[in-house]
């Protein structure tokens, strides 16, 4: 399968699913407190995605069993909700969900601090993590080639003392929640695409306080930093278009 380029009009459906990602993200973001389990998180986004006319995009798919994946400290990314994952004070969860609407699909994904204090290396992650996605969102431009993108989130993630997690990548969206190409968030020879207008990448840094290695749990999906160090994850879909980037989930 090629990279499919999106017209203006289908980039304006996207923003659509983009938009309702983002209040989907912001709800859940002002519910996340010491006390709430991962499944309470899990509830609201239905709910509230089903409310805005939308429907979940993760649910099902390769037969994941939620709306959301939330993944907590040392996990990175693809963590199943759940009542018995209460949030306590201290820890940080990653929120990430999918939707489609009109056939086009939104993903994004925020990490949020639990309670009024988190320790500095977990503030410092998220906000390192953070800035890479953006630093990276600047690289998302005609000309540019898909390897610039991962090359900006390697760069800001290193000098600041952390690691990037290179076994799971972002990627294409459009009509299709993955499509091409992969989005790594390293700078790598294999990804010297050419960035074109239309392209939409889902692009979202993983970052670890410690080493990069990652490991699957025995659940087939919780994806853990194989040291047991915290990791951050922020996503956003962006669009490549003539006037320079344009983030479509906020
Ligand atoms: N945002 C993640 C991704 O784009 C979530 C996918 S979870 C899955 O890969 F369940 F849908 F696979
Ligand atoms: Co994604």
């Amino acid at each position: 399968m090629a990279i499919v380029c999106k017209s203006q009009s289908e980039i304006e459906k996207m923003r659509r699913s983009g938009h309702i990602v983002r209040q989907v993200l912001d709800e859940l973001k002002a519910m996340v407190a010491p006390g709430v389990s991962t499944m309470d998180l899990e509830k609201a986004a239905d709910k509230k995605i089903k409310e805005l006319g939308a429907k979940p995009a993760f649910k099902g798919y390769y037969d994941y069993p939620c709306v959301l994946c939330t993944s907590v400290n040392e996990e990175i990314v693809h963590g199943i909700p759940s009542p018995k994952r209460v949030l306590k004070a201290g820890d940080i969860v990653s929120i990430d969900c999918g939707v489609v609407l009109d056939g086009y699909y939104g993903d994004a994904a925020v990490t949020v601090a639990v309670g009024d204090s988190i320790s500095p290396e977990r503030q410092k992650l998220l906000e390192v993590t953070e800035a890479s996605l953006y630093k990276a969102i600047e690289q998302a431009k005609v000309g540019n080639s898909i390897s610039d993108i991962g090359g900006a989130v390697q760069e800001y993630v290193e000098a600041n003392g952390f690691s990037v997690v290179r076994e799971f990548v972002g990627h294409g969206i459009g009509t299709k929640l993955h499509e091409e190409p992969q989005v790594p968030n390293f700078r790598s020879n294999g990804a010297n695409t050419r960035l074109r207008e239309g392209m939409v990448l889902a692009i979202e840094p993983m970052v670890n306080s410690g080493r990069p290695e990652a490991k699957v749990l025995d659940d087939k999906w919780t994806a853990v930093t194989a040291d047991g160090s915290s990791s951050a994850h922020f996503e956003h879909c962006v669009a490549v278009t003539r006037n320079g980037p344009v983030i479509l989930t906020q």
